[in-house]
């Protein structure tokens, strides 16, 4: 990823970024929609905030708050969020990105980058990744790995019966489909914090090159 100071990031890994992030947004969206005909805790998420089209004209049509065309969504953004993620694991592990790039991570090295990142002493040097972004990189693939599981588990409760059982039954699987979702979107908000503290690394994630930076960045995300 790294020519001396120079970050890059080749297209595959780019387009399932990206391809990713609308995926993921899609999901998230949708998935409150879904998840406010039946919530699982006394909450729920602002209409504005949630997708599935014009809630009064879907009442009015077939008497249901939108959860059918947000159903609908849901399930086009899984198609594209699997077809994503699987080219992202692909080409991270046939390129060698995740041996390279995401390795080593240490505990040691972790609390020491993490203390840095607290004091506000953590520089962000392009092309290499700290050890807060290695873990929060490998976080949110695993809770991706784990939603994917999960949201299957849900919606073929019945082929997917071993799956389920893992999850503690429907309900258990539900709750663990709304965990992972919630780590998701925890992981997004301090990553979308940071790359605005860091836009140097938005224009690599976009072009595929940044040059290297005329003076010491912040934190990196
Ligand atoms: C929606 C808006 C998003 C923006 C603006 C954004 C922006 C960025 C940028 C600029 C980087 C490069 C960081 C660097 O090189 O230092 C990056 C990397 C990354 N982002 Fe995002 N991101 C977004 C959404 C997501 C989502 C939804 C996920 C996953 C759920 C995600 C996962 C990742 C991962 C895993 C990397 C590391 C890529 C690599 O392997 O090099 N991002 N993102």
């Amino acid at each position: 990823m790294s020519q001396k100071g120079v970050q890059t990031h080749a297209w595959p890994l780019r387009l399932a970024h990206w391809t990713m992030a609308i995926a993921v947004l899609v999901m998230i969206g949708s998935g409150w929609r879904i998840y406010n005909a039946e919530p699982i805790l006394p909450f729920r998420f602002p209409l504005f905030a949630t997708l599935g089209g014009d809630v009064e004209a879907a009442l009015a049509r077939h008497g249901d708050p939108g959860v059918a065309s947000a159903i609908a969504w849901h399930f086009a953004g899984m198609w594209l969020l699997g077809a994503a993620f699987g080219l992202f694991l692909l080409y991270g592990l046939l390129s060698g990105h995740f041996r390279r790039d995401y390795l080593p991570l240490t505990p040691r090295a972790f609390v020491r980058d993490f203390t840095d990142a607290l004091c506000f002493r953590l520089e962000h040097r392009l092309g290499v990744y700290n050890a807060v972004q290695k873990a929060f990189y490998w976080g949110v693939l695993l809770a991706l790995v784990v939603v994917i599981l999960s949201g299957i588990a849900i919606w073929k409760p019945v082929q997917t019966y071993p799956l389920e059982t893992l999850f503690g039954g429907f309900q258990g699987a539900r709750t663990v489909h709304f965990l992972a979702m919630t780590a998701i979107v925890g992981f997004l908000a301090v990553h979308l914090a940071l790359v605005a503290l860091v836009p140097r690394t938005l224009v690599s994630m976009i072009t595929g090159r940044s040059g290297p930076s005329p003076e010491p960045e912040g934190e990196a995300p």
